[in-house]
């Protein structure tokens, strides 16, 4: 079933800003959005700044298309009123006139959750309705559980769309299209082939004036607990039996709970040198800016190959990439092949697409001697701009399979709770550097750092 209105709570604020306008006008632009717009807010404003405000969020984030800006405003209503006020949500079940499937989208803090869940519900407006949740699902797993307790005292878990926006990168959803969309992976995508997998997500700049949110989190519970650990899901899977977003849940699920809960000496943790010094941060703040981590998945796939996973703030670049080394061939027949590069594949997921295969090739010349080379695949990715147009549109259509479901949410925090609340050492590094040393002490042979990748036509 279609959803036949678009409500989004949280209207005046920074997410609708930055992501929500774009991908609606994306949306509009599409023809995806051919329903009431509705967004709700407690911010004394009138529906003329809301269009004011949609126009100014456009400018910044990608453009107006003056077509589809005035379509979507034609559509646009809006509700100003206190979330914990009955009447608020009356007016809403009012506007939604007859739409009898809304998805209402909680563009607000995860406090306010149970409070709109609830007014929902007594308004009727929850009736044949789905809704769309963004991170943090919780701060551990506990909370985790908490925060699903009460959504689904009110929503079925098929019309619960989680947002990890990781989900709807393009380059992310084509590490599946790769791997089951080929034959020459499956053969040696296992742990006969492969020494080992590195997952690297680097950014090169702080907390970026949110450092109050982020004492609150650290780089386990932002972005390890759910995007990494789902990029890990995706490139570890079986394949699901069939198309459909349930059975490829389940084989996420499946997956999720061969993950070994992590051990804090498989952990290091880092906090760039400065970041006490930010807005909104403990001057003794021992919140993590930098994790490195050894994941192990006990499954029969993958038993004995380490899984690397590193991200961190204020590093050299700020690029998300995978590295998958193989293992060496059995035998050196050519003396020099055993000392140089194993095989390895690369994806670049970030900010550049590129699938790449790295291979020995022989040096042109007498002698039997080898060099390294790349076969690269380099993708367009005009398409990557909206990760929330393809999640919101999937959420309309009530395609699950770009979300996150409830128990793979537990999962992924029953796997990372055992080193949350300051159970690993805090150790101290400069901005621009790889993250503190014992980071290179986690792994044998040392971290493939991402390099910036040299532009060549695609
Ligand atoms: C967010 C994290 O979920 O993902 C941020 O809260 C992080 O800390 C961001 O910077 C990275 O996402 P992207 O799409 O900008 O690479």
């Amino acid at each position: 079933i279609r959803s036949d209105a678009f409500v989004f709570f949280g209207a005046t604020g920074d997410l609708a800003h930055k992501m929500i306008f774009p991908a609606l006008q994306a949306l509009t632009r599409a023809g995806e959005l051919d329903m009431p717009v509705i967004g709700v807010a407690y911010a004394n404003w009138s529906l003329d700044q809301l269009r004011e405000r949609a126009r100014d969020s456009l400018k910044a984030h990608g453009g107006i298309d003056e077509e589809a800006f005035r379509r979507l405003c034609a559509r646009l209503q809006y509700i100003d009123g206190d979330y914990n006020d009955p009447a608020t949500y009356d007016r809403l079940k009012q506007t939604l006139g007859d739409a009898s499937h809304p998805l209402h989208y909680m563009a607000i803090p995860p406090s306010m959750f149970g409070t709109v869940v609830q007014g929902l519900a007594r308004s009727g407006c929850a009736k044949g309705a789905r809704i769309i949740i963004e991170k943090p699902f919780g701060h551990d797993l506990a909370s985790a559980r908490a925060l699903n307790l009460t959504l689904h005292e009110v929503f079925a878990e098929r019309d619960i769309f989680r947002i990890d926006h990781y989900l709807g990168k393009e380059a992310v959803q084509n590490l599946l299209y790769f791997r089951f969309a080929n034959t020459f992976l499956e053969p040696v995508w296992n742990r006969t082939y492969i020494e080992s997998v590195q997952i690297t997500m680097a950014e090169n700049f702080g907390v970026q004036g949110r450092g109050k949110f982020y004492e609150e989190a650290g780089a386990i519970r932002d972005v390890v607990q759910n995007h990494l650990l789902q990029v890990t899901t995706l490139l570890t899977m079986e394949s699901p039996v069939g198309r459909d977003p349930v059975a490829m849940s389940a084989e996420k699920l499946r997956l999720f709970r061969a993950m070994r809960p992590l051990r804090s000496e498989e952990v290091v943790r880092g906090q760039f040198r400065g970041y006490r010094d930010e807005k909104g941060v403990a001057v003794d703040s021992q919140v993590e800016t930098f994790a490195a981590l050894c994941l192990h998945i006990d499954n029969w796939r993958w038993a004995g190959v380490p899984f690397y996973i590193r991200t961190g703030k204020c590093l050299p670049i700020t690029c998300s990439e995978v590295f998958v080394t193989l293992k060496h061939p059995p035998l050196a027949v050519f003396d020099d092949v055993m000392p140089t590069q194993a095989n390895h594949f690369r994806f670049r997921v970030s900010p550049e697409v590129i699938i790449s295969l790295g291979a020995q090739v022989k040096q042109s010349g007498e002698a039997m001697c080898g060099e390294s080379v790349e076969l690269v695949a380099r993708h367009q990715t005009q398409h990557d701009e909206l990760p929330y147009q393809r999640l919101l549109g999937g959420a309309i259509h009530g395609d699950i399979a770009q979300f996150t479901s409830d128990e793979s949410v537990e999962t992924a925090w029953s796997v990372v709770d055992p080193v949350l609340n300051d159970t690993v050492p805090l150790l101290e590094y400069d901005a621009g550097c790889w993250g503190p040393a014992a980071a290179d002490r986690l792994i044998p042979g040392g971290w493939h750092n991402p390099k910036p990748e040299e532009s060549k036509p695609c």
